[in-house]
């Protein structure tokens, strides 16, 4: 996800990406329910961007580190299906943007269970409708059934599972791979393999296409903060927030 930067510094054509905003919203809740001195494994941390929200409790960072771009300090640099700490060392899991990369998700819940103590709890958020990234770590999409189904059989209780934003989140998301993929001028109405002639009626449609597109991506993103729209079409992102089951006794 792109993210979203203040907006005197903001280029003209840029927008605030709502999936950030509401990502934030959601890792500042679950930081307000992680006590102070709690033990807190954030797993596939990147460039650790929810760290400072967690300065009240004990924050470590894991990773694999295999893409060429930047990571913040790691605690532990290892695959997410092996990490290499004791059992039930963590009270809370931050999982955000990984489950899409790991090759066997039900292995990587299994671990991230196993290093939660029992009524420790995981944030994760995970794309439904995203293009492929982080090639060729990008395994799978999933729908609240699929993560359901998972997090459930690798031992976790279901707190929530939501939308992370609405449907207008995904429509500006659309509209701005439009934008950024559609011809910008008549050399790349060209370069599409459009003949001269069929060019004079294409052409209008696919320019005025992406100019509408990149309206709309920026009217949608800004829709989206003020009507979040769940009960039709579909999220970019899913959130899950589970425990781990406390041992029948
Ligand atoms: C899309 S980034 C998300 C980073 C961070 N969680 C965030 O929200 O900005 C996915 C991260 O997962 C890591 N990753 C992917 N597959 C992994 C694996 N099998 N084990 C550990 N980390 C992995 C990548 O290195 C990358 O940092």
């Amino acid at each position: 996800m792109a993210r979203d930067s203040k907006p005197s510094k903001r280029k003209a054509n840029s927008y605030v990406n709502p999936s950030r905003v509401q990502l934030r919203r959601q890792m500042v809740r679950f930081a307000k329910g992680t006590r102070r001195g709690m033990l807190v494994l954030d797993a596939g941390a990147g460039k650790s961007p929810y760290r400072r929200l967690f300065k009240h409790a004990t924050y470590e960072a894991a990773d694999f580190a295999q893409l060429s771009t930047e990571y913040a300090p790691l605690d532990y640099v290892c695959d997410i299906t092996d990490i290499p700490v004791e059992d039930g060392r963590f009270d809370r899991v931050v999982f955000n943007q990984v489950l899409e990369h790991v090759p066997e998700p039900a292995v990587a819940l299994a671990e991230l269970n196993r290093v939660l103590k029992p009524g420790g709890r995981i944030f994760c958020s995970v794309p439904l409708f995203y293009a492929e990234h982080q090639q060729p770590y990008d395994y799978y999409r999933y729908t609240q059934f699929a993560l359901k189904r998972l997090f459930e059989e690798a031992g976790f209780e279901i707190m929530r599972i939501e939308w992370l934003e609405g449907y207008f989140a995904t429509m500006a998301y659309q509209f701005g791979m439009m934008h950024r993929h559609l011809p910008a001028d008549l050399a790349g109405v060209k370069a599409l393999g459009v003949g001269r002639r069929r060019a004079v009626t294409v052409a209008p449609t696919l320019l005025f296409t992406r100019w509408m597109a990149g309206r709309l991506q920026k009217f949608y993103a800004e829709a989206d903060g003020d009507w979040k729209v769940t009960d039709g079409g579909m999220p970019k992102n899913y959130v899950v927030v589970a425990r781990k089951a406390a041992p029948a006794t």
